[in-house]
């Protein structure tokens, strides 16, 4: 698989990022296994997990799986979705119960997985500088913040001499498209590494959810997921993706990751399954040859959103 550069850590991974949260949950530790291997065998060599993935399964299957080759892979972490939230004790606590989950001594890159108001920035910032100055981290990501909360973390990393934010990651895919307003300009502007999560929708830009039915999959089972996608345009314009796709021979998992991947800020969309047979039409995104017109097509399927400033007129 082709490597691409994260960011201005220099650092390559490979183009496809494999995200962990089905395993312990939608896939048992058998098929967490099938998918590792599937996942190496395909040449990706970064993981993404959570202390909350499944009651912190994910990240015990995930570091039994990288164990017999823990140099070759980079292990993705997050916290900070948890009740203890992001004081200074429950990032340490945390990372201290990752460590030990995923049975190594470094995180590669550590997540703050949201923002969290109720404390306040400089405690949490601080916190993930000694992390890193004690080898226990890497690189630090941060992920469902808005583009100014990254700006003023940015900012303030770099007056005070704090290990600054290298990577983030964003939801973003053809149906949620708010990351192109604001944050992928960022992360352009201040060579961040993007890594953006849900590049399916959770699996709508499958088409499954077209047809009648129960137990089709992540819509079905987590409410949250329902409302994230319950616009009512969001039906006829996966319907309208999924007919483009028929008509010109792709498969739309395919083309719904090569999409996310196509956007120049995007360094490597995060993809899921829940088993093999589900991971392959994503894996084949890595070598899918998008075209400038094939992507303008797709682009115009949903609804560009509403530029930053209404005051655009003077830019032509
Ligand atoms: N930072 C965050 O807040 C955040 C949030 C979410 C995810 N993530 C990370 O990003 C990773 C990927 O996110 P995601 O799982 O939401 O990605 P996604 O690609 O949008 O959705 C993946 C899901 O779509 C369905 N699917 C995949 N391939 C399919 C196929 N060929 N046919 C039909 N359905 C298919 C499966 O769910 P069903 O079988 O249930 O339909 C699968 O679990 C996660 O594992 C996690 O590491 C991060």
């Amino acid at each position: 698989m082709r490597q691409v550069t994260l960011g201005a850590t220099g650092a390559r991974i490979s183009a496809l990022v494999y995200g962990t949260m089905s395993f312990g949950g939608d896939a048992d530790e058998a098929e967490s296994a099938r998918l590792y291997a599937a996942c190496r065998d395909a040449g990706i060599d970064m993981f993404d997990c959570a202390n909350i993935y499944n009651g912190g399964r994910a990240e015990e299957i995930l570091g039994r799986l990288v164990a017999h080759e823990r140099d070759a892979v980079l292990i993705a972490s997050k916290v900070g979705m948890q009740p203890s939230g992001l004081s200074r004790r429950a990032i340490m606590q945390e990372a201290e119960a990752s460590l030990r989950r995923l049975g190594t001594d470094r995180i590669d890159l550590y997540y703050l997985h949201a923002f969290r108001p109720e404390t306040r920035i400089g405690e949490v910032l601080r916190a993930l500088d000694d992390l890193v100055r004690q080898g226990r981290v890497v690189w630090l990501g941060v992920s469902n913040w808005a583009a100014w909360q990254i700006a003023l973390a940015l900012g303030r990393q770099a007056a005070e001499g704090l290990a600054r934010f290298d990577v983030i990651q964003p939801m973003y895919n053809l149906v949620k498209r708010q990351a192109e307003v604001e944050i992928l300009p960022l992360a352009a502007d201040q060579g961040l590494a993007v890594l953006p999560y849900n590049p399916l929708g959770g699996g709508v830009l499958s088409g499954k959810y077209l047809e009648p039915g129960a137990d089709r999959g992540r819509l079905d089972a987590m409410e949250i997921y329902a409302r994230r996608y319950s616009a009512p345009w969001v039906p006829e314009a996966v319907r309208a993706f999924v007919t483009f796709c028929r008509e010109n021979g792709h498969h739309p998992v395919t083309l719904a990751n090569a999409w996310v991947m196509a956007h120049p800020a995007v360094t490597a969309p995060i993809i899921g399954a829940r088993n093999v047979e589900q991971l392959r039409p994503a894996l084949a995104a890595a070598d899918f040859a998008m075209t400038p017109d094939l992507y303008r097509a797709l682009c115009d399927l949903t609804p560009a959103p509403p530029p930053a400033t209404d005051r655009l007129e003077e830019r032509g």
